[in-house]
């Protein structure tokens, strides 16, 4: 048995599958394999683990001899093309559950750093620009008992509302339907995207990407927003169409942006660096030691259950 891993990910999955007797292939350079590379890669592979930033496209799909799995090591997929593979029988799995505390943490983390200028405020220390306290000095805004809506309330989505409790926040969110469980557990409210537009304080970003969630914030849903709000992504940079929001930023139509996504990723529009009411992150929804180790082990026990197990893996996605 012989597995393709694009990147080097947390050592407990080399460890896992070398106690199982399966050889691993790996990229051991730190960077992201090109179509060519990945096709290379996988010739003579039983399974593969991917990452999101690899696209795993018809094109390279077809060149599959072998490949029974593709486990995705992220909860995302919208990098691999699920119709194909259905086609050709190969299995995805991805990694839901594991990375949510921690993606809702960042996306948590992010709303508080714009919404009190945090890393506008280091920066200032470190500058030396400290002269004292001062009564107008990096006035930022309240987040206490202020109206949060959540879209895509799933997983992270529905934890990020949970967090908004601790700040006696108002939660409203929008999902493809109802949640009897979030508006029973969190006192949570369903609301139409645009009615979260009008009334949240801060709107979090937590939907997948596909083709109706692509450029859902557009120009429309920002006109719609209140002058003083914020807007956190922590879901696909494609979810918003991001020229729109740089011009609604430097336009102060919005108060402040907190983005982990981009739409042209690892690509960081200039503009977008320029300005003083934005937070960047690259990408590190999941990135904690733990979320990372258990996405690893989750990869590894879906290739396992296909290969080894003759079971199915719970988190399938196709
Ligand atoms: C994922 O796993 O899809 C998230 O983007 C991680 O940050």
């Amino acid at each position: 048995m012989k597995v393709f891993i694009t990147r080097r990910i947390p050592d407990i999955a080399f460890d896992m599958l070398g106690k199982e007797g399966v050889e691993v292939i790996f990229n051991n350079e730190d960077r992201v394999l090109s179509s060519d590379e990945i096709i290379e890669g996988a010739k003579g592979c039983d399974a593969l683990i991917t990452l999101l930033s690899d696209t795993i496209d018809k094109k390279i799909i077809d060149t599959f001899e072998k490949v029974r799995i593709i486990s995705n090591y992220a909860v995302g997929y919208n990098n691999i093309d699920i119709e194909h593979c259905r086609k050709k029988n190969i299995i995805v799995c991805n990694t839901p559950d594991v990375l949510t505390h921690a993606t809702a943490d960042l996306g948590f983390s992010l709303l508080l750093a714009v919404a009190r200028k945090i890393p506008e405020s280091d920066s200032f220390v470190r500058e030396g620009l400290f002269k004292g306290w001062a009564p107008r000095l990096l006035r930022g805004h309240d987040v206490y008992s202020k109206t949060l809506g959540v879209i895509g309330a799933g997983r992270i989505g529905g934890e990020v509302l949970r967090r908004g409790i601790g700040f006696n926040m108002k939660l409203l969110y929008n999902t493809r339907s109802k949640k009897e469980q979030l508006e029973k557990e969190l006192g949570a409210c369903f609301a139409s995207k645009e009615e979260i537009a009008k009334r949240s304080d801060f709107i979090v970003l937590c939907t997948p990407l596909n083709d109706d969630t692509f450029h859902m914030i557009d120009k429309s849903f920002i006109l719609n927003m209140k002058k003083d709000a914020i807007l956190i992504n922590i879901a696909r940079g494609q979810v918003v169409d991001e020229k729109v929001l740089i011009e609604a930023l430097e336009d102060k139509k919005i108060a402040g942006a907190g983005l982990d996504v981009y739409e042209n990723e690892p690509q960081v529009p200039e503009r977008l660096k320029r300005l003083k009411n934005v937070v960047l992150l690259p990408h590190t929804g999941s990135s904690t030691f733990k979320a990372r180790d258990d996405m690893a082990v989750l990869c590894v026990n879906s290739i396992l259950d296909i290969l080894k197990r003759g079971k199915m893996p719970q988190n399938r996605i196709c």
